[in-house]
């Protein structure tokens, strides 16, 4: 079963069809990072125009890099929720129209489970029953057990800011590029993980807060430049060297990564769950992808987690069922082929198609 994966629900245009679900016959990205730079973050109104532009040129190039017409789809997919409103709308208006043209069944999938469906795409091996999925992308950080296809428990979930959000927000203080995790991420090399002291937050259940390292950054940026708490953080970046830039950005990404993977480790001793799936633009992070991958594979005789991570791509040796499945860099931020197989293991779990003229959007909406 072919299916044609849209997704548009931020600054990224996406088209892609993938084969039954695991099979990605082609994957067409188009990103608007470089018009957003220059204001430091995502301008909605300019990310929903420059989708108009994009989306059929994206979607044609997808049908022809796969070698197939809108006749050879069975299905198409499509992010319907959450996201920028105006972003939301051209992707799904596009879906609809081509729908109803074509006479194709259509899927409405929610974002954060098609990032937890990239864990399926290109796989040497499939995540078992029962999983946790620590999705982690710009607007969400949860912990989300799943027992089976198309069924999702939020069992931890941030109580402010996103993680991937508050590696933005640092980096614009530091003067790092936009998005800040792949900024961060490169000036973190050569920087000294431990030379500032940054709190972890005080949480007793599954849930994260990061509004607090946030602000512990700030005013460790304002104390080492012996400047008072009233400074405005956009005042700050210039004032700093570059190696201060580095140290802050390595001691903020280790602090925000421990915080991310103690709550993984715990909500595996709670649910002692069969998988460990990471989903979202963060999980494209390489100090997480090391930690969680050591801290698995070094079994603790006092834990109950046996996990072997397994890259999809580099198949090492988990025993069959107890594996850390991490999506290719490029499958764990913002793709359309996760959309489609989102939709694939849905209509096997009979979902049922929707109405192409009654479908809407939703740019907040939780994970069911
Ligand atoms: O999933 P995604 O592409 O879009 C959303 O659904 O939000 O995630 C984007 C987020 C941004 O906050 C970006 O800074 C972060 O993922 N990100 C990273 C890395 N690459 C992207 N964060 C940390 N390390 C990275 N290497
Ligand atoms: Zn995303």
């Amino acid at each position: 079963m072919k299916i044609l994966g849209i997704e548009t629900s931020c600054d990224e245009t996406a088209a892609a069809i993938v084969e039954n679900g695991t099979n990605i016959l082609s994957n067409v990205v188009v990103s608007q990072i470089d018009i957003h730079q220059a204001y430091g973050g995502v301008v909605p109104e300019i990310a929903a125009r420059s989708h108009i532009e994009a989306i059929l040129p994206v979607i044609n190039q997808a049908l022809e890099e796969a070698g197939l017409t809108m006749k050879d789809i069975d299905s198409i997919a499509v992010t319907h929720t959450p996201g920028l409103l105006g972003s939301l709308l051209i992707g799904t208006l596009t879906a609809r129209t081509l729908a109803i043209l074509h006479q194709k069944p259509l899927y409405p999938i929610h974002h954060l489970k098609s990032h937890i469906y990239a864990n399926w795409l290109e796989a040497k091996l499939q995540p078992t029953f029962p999983l946790i999925a620590l999705v982690i992308s710009g607007g969400h950080t949860q912990l989300i057990y799943m027992h089976h296809h198309n069924d999702f428990k939020i069992i931890g979930t941030t109580r402010d800011d996103a993680v991937g959000e508050v590696f933005d927000k640092i980096a614009k203080i530091l003067g790092l590029p936009y998005p800040g995790g792949p900024s961060i991420a490169s000036a973190a090399t050569h920087g000294d993980p431990h030379k500032y002291q940054l709190p972890h937050p005080k949480v007793d259940n599954l849930d994260f807060s990061f509004s607090g390292l946030k602000t512990a950054v700030l005013r460790t940026i304002q104390k080492e430049l012996n400047l008072p708490i009233s400074t405005p953080s956009h005042a700050l970046a210039e004032k700093l060297k570059p190696q201060q830039v580095n140290d802050f950005a390595a001691s903020f990404q280790n602090t925000a990564i421990d915080i991310l993977v103690e709550k993984l480790q715990a909500s595996v001793e709670i649910y002692n769950p069969a998988s460990i799936c990471l989903a979202g633009g963060v999980a494209a992070n390489h100090l997480l992808r090391e930690k969680i991958a050591s801290m698995f594979e070094n079994h603790n005789q006092n834990s109950k987690s046996e996990f072997i991570s397994v890259s999809n791509f580099e198949l090492k040796k988990g025993p069959e069922g107890k594996n850390v499945f991490f999506p290719r860099v490029a499958l764990a931020t913002d793709n359309a082929a996760m959309v489609a197989s989102a939709a694939y293991f849905s209509l096997k779990s009979d979902q049922k198609p929707t109405d192409p003229y009654n479908l809407d959007i939703s740019p907040r909406s939780q994970i069911s």
